[in-house]
């Protein structure tokens, strides 16, 4: 495993398990498996409906060792919103303490310094330990830093090679703001790219397996989600090896085509 450090000096997992769309006795299979195979960081949402399902699988495992991010619904921004949403979650999940949470969509319609306000109460109150944001722009960072009291850990964003964000990543990279690469697959097809697959082929790995090199060498966290074991397990290997410049490059060019 690889780690990203945090402002706040905690580690964040490079490699985590996505969990949209899965609910149910799926999703905590999916959970078990993961955490078995030495998964070490969970991705879920208010908006997701798992958090129960996740906390069945966490049970079993010790939550001081699984980094654990939620994020409060676009709905839920206001101050005394957030401080319930959290409260239910840890509820839910049966965990003292979230990792990190994150703001899931900005809302124009709510001043971002009272979201924020309230997710710093949170941290004050050590139910949270990082704060984050997740589909925001350079413009609603730029926003959110000049009245955030915790520093902004993380954005959560859609990156994949067909949606590679450069300026978005130097952006947060300057400020000390790990990004998150959501859907690393584009939800599953872009394993299949041509290009992917003849440098698969190349280093004896899967699709899946470059695309997520590339994003972690990048310095991107990434979180594939899959409720298949075979790919839960495939997903996990993707440390200890490099793609050469030319791979690394041809990659980077397949958002222009
Ligand atoms: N912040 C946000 O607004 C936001 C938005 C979207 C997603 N997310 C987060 O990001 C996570 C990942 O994104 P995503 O769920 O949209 O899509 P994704 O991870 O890009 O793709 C998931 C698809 O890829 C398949 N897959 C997984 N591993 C594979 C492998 N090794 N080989 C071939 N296919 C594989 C999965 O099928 P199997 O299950 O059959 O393996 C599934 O169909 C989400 O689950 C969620 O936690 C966040």
């Amino acid at each position: 495993m690889e780690y990203f450090e945090l402002a706040s000096g905690d580690k964040m997992p490079a490699l985590g398990l996505g969990t949209w769309r899965l609910r149910g006795d799926t999703c905590t299979k999916a959970i078990r498996t993961a955490l078995e195979l030495g998964y070490e960081h969970i991705d879920t949402a208010e908006a997701y409906g798992n958090h129960r399902a996740i906390g069945r699988a966490l049970q079993d495992f010790d939550p001081s060792k699984i980094f654990v991010v939620s994020k409060i619904p676009k709905s839920d921004l206001r101050h005394d919103d957030v401080l319930e949403m959290a409260e239910r979650a840890l509820i839910e999940l049966d965990i003292d303490t979230l990792d990190l949470l994150l703001i899931h969509w900005p809302n124009e319609r709510i001043p971002v310094e009272e979201t924020l306000s309230a997710m710093a109460d949170l941290v004050q109150r050590g139910k949270v330990r990082n704060i984050g944001v997740s589909n925001f722009t350079i413009d609603h960072l730029e926003e959110a830093l000049e009245v955030t009291e915790v520093p902004i850990a993380v954005n959560q964003v859609e990156y994949h090679p067909y949606n590679n964000q450069n300026d978005l990543l130097t952006y947060c990279k300057e400020h000390n703001i790990v990004v998150t690469a959501y859907s690393p697959f584009g939800r599953g097809n872009l394993v299949r790219d041509p290009e992917i697959v003849r440098i698969a082929r190349k280093y004896d790995r899967t699709g899946a397996q470059v695309i997520l090199r590339w994003l972690v060498m990048k310095g991107l966290v990434v979180i594939p989600k899959s409720e298949n074991p075979d790919h839960i397990k495939a997903n996990m290997d993707i440390f200890g090896w490099e793609l050469d410049t030319e791979a690394f490059e041809a990659i980077e060019r397949l958002d222009s085509r």
